[in-house]
C-alpha cells in the first residue's frame, strides 16, 4: 500500500487534472449538463479502437428491445403519466436527458392519475443524434437483463420516432449528489454515508463478478440514486461495457466517463478494466469523507481536484480531519474514518493492478459496519433480561467512537445476485 501511494502521488500530478489533456478532450454534456456538475467527457474517435466484438453476447437492436422483462410504452403513455412532462415534476437532469415524476397502473402499466398507482422516473433524451441512441439502447440491454437490489430497476422504455424514454422504479431520495453537495437537505449522517458506500460497492461488485463482467464506467454521485431509506442504487447505464473476455485484460475502447471520476491510466490509454470503476468508487468515497465534489472550479489551485487536494492527509490519522465533511460536525468514529481513507487511497493507486477488487473494498466496508451491528447487539442483550448471556459473533469488534445519536440503524440487506 505504501508503494501504491508513492507511485500515486507521481502519476496523479501528471494525471489526474483532466485540464492538462488539452484539446483532445470535448466536453460532450456541457450544453445539457448543470453547470456546477462534473462534465462528462470524450476522446474523439482517432482514438477509437474498439472492434464492437467485446460484448459477450452482442444482441440485435430488436431482441434487446424484446426484452420480457421490459414494458414497450408509447410516447402518448408516458406523456400522459408524466402530465406532458410538466417542469415542476421535473425530478433531475444528466449528461442525456430529463427526468420526471410519474404515475402509472402497477398492474397494467398504464398511464395513471396523478397521486394514485405506482410513481415512476422518466427520463426523456434530448434528441442528440446517434450517440444518444446508442446510449439509450446501452441501457435498455443492460437494465432490462441485469437485477440486483443494488441496481435502478428498469420498467421500460419508449421508442417512437425521434423519441428515447426510459421508465424507472422511482426512487424518493434522489441522487447521491443532491445530498452531499446541495444546500437544503438534512446533512447526510456518517451511518448514513457509510451504508450509502455499501450498497453503491455491492452493486458495482455484483457488475464485476457476473458471469460476463459489465464495467460500469460512470460511477459517480448523480448516478447513485436512494430508496427512502438510503439504500443505495446504480442508475444511467448509458456507458456500461462488457469487460474483457477468455485471455483478454482490458477493453480497448473511446475513453468516455466523467471528468473528476475516471481512471486515469483509461483517460490516457484507453484500456478499460474493471480497476477503471474501483478508481471511481474511490473518487465516491472521498466525496462521502469530505462533502466536496470530485472537481470544485470554485476552489483555488490543487484544491479543485479532490484526488490531489486530500492526497497528503488519507494517510495521517492525525491530519485526517482537515479533508472530514465539517458537517458531520466531527460525529464520525475516527478509527472507521481513516480505514475509509486508506481505502480510497488503495482505489486510487496509479497502479491500477494495486488496487483491490470490489468484493475487497466491499468488504472493508463491511467490516466497518460490523461494530456497530454488535454494539446493537449487545445493547438489547442488555435490554431483555430473560435472555440468557450470549456472546455476539461481532463481540471481538471495538464499539465506534462518536457516533452520532441520530444515526439510523444500518441493516443489512445482502441478497443473492440474480440476473433475471
Ligand atoms: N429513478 C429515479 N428516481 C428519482 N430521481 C431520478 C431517477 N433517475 C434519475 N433521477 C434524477 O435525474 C438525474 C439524472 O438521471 P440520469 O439517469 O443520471 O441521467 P443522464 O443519463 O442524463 O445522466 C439523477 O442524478 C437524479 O437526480
Ligand atoms: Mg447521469
Amino acid at each position: 500500500m505504501g508503494n501504491c501511494l508513492d507511485s500515486s502521488a507521481k502519476v496523479d500530478t501528471a494525471q489526474s487534472s483532466f485540464g492538462t489533456l488539452g484539446s483532445g478532450v470535448s466536453k460532450i454534456s456541457s450544453k445539457t449538463s448543470p453547470s456546477s456538475a462534473p462534465s462528462r467527457l470524450t476522446i474523439p474517435s482517432s482514438s477509437e479502437r474498439s472492434n464492437g466484438s467485446s460484448l459477450p453476447t452482442p444482441r440485435t437492436e430488436g431482441e434487446i428491445l424484446s426484452s420480457p422483462n421490459l414494458k414497450a410504452f408509447s410516447f402518448n403513455e408516458l406523456k400522459n403519466a408524466t402530465r406532458n412532462f410538466r417542469p415542476d415534476s421535473l425530478l433531475g437532469e444528466g449528461g442525456f436527458g430529463y427526468v420526471f415524476k410519474g404515475w402509472i397502473n402497477e398492474h397494467t402499466l398504464t398511464a395513471a392519475k396523478p397521486g394514485s398507482g405506482m410513481v415512476v422516473a422518466v427520463k426523456k433524451l434530448k434528441p442528440e443524434g446517434f450517440q444518444g441512441h446508442k446510449e439509450w439502447l446501452t441501457e435498455v440491454n443492460y437494465l432490462g437483463q441485469l437485477y440486483h437490489p443494488n441496481l435502478v430497476k428498469l420498467i421500460g422504455y419508449c421508442l417512437e420516432g425521434e423519441n428515447r424514454l426510459l421508465v424507472y422504479e422511482f426512487m424518493p431520495k434522489g441522487s447521491l449528489e443532491n445530498h452531499l453537495f446541495r444546500r437544503g437537505p438534512q446533512p447526510l449522517s456518517w451511518a448514513t454515508r457509510m451504508k450509502v458506500a455499501i450498497g453503491a460497492a455491492r452493486g458495482l461488485s455484483f457488475l464485476h463478478e457476473a458471469e460476463s463482467q459489465v464495467i460500469y464506467r460512470d460511477f459517480k454521485a448523480s448516478n447513485i440514486l436512494l430508496d427512502s431509506e438510503f439504500n443505495a442504487k446504480l442508475s444511467d447505464f448509458g456507458l456500461a461495457k462488457a469487460g474483457p473476455t477468455g485471455d483478454r485484460t482490458h477493453v480497448s475502447t473511446q475513453v468516455m466517463g466523467t471528468q473528476g471520476y475516471a481512471a486515469p491510466e483509461y483517460v490516457a490509454t484507453g484500456r478499460l478494466t474493471a480497476k477503471s470503476d474501483v478508481y471511481s468508487f474511490g473518487v465516491v468515497l472521498l466525496e462521502l469523507l469530505s462533502g466536496r465534489r470530485a472537481v470544485d472550479k470554485t476552489k483555488v489551485g490543487l484544491e479543485q481536484n479532490l484526488v490531489d487536494w486530500t492526497k497528503p492527509y488519507l494517510g495521517d490519522r492525525r491530519k485526517l480531519f482537515r479533508i472530514m465533511d465539517t458537517k458531520l460536525e466531527g460525529q464520525y468514529p475516527q478509527k472507521a474514518a481513516f480505514t475509509a481513507a486508506t481505502l480510497a487511497s488503495q482505489c486510487l493507486c496509479a497502479e491500477s493492478k494495486l488496487r483491490p477488487t470490489m468484493s475487497v473494498v466491499l468488504a472493508t466496508l463491511e467490516q466497518l459496519e460490523a461494530p456497530k451491528t454488535a454494539a446493537r447487539n449487545s445493547q438489547s442483550e442488555q435490554q431483555t433480561l430473560s435472555v440468557p448471556h450470549r456472546r455476539s459473533p461481532m463481540r471481538q469488534h471495538h464499539s465506534p467512537l462518536n457516533i452520532t445519536p441520530s444515526a439510523s440503524p444500518l441493516l443489512s440487506h445482502r441478497q443473492s445476485p440474480r440476473v433475471r
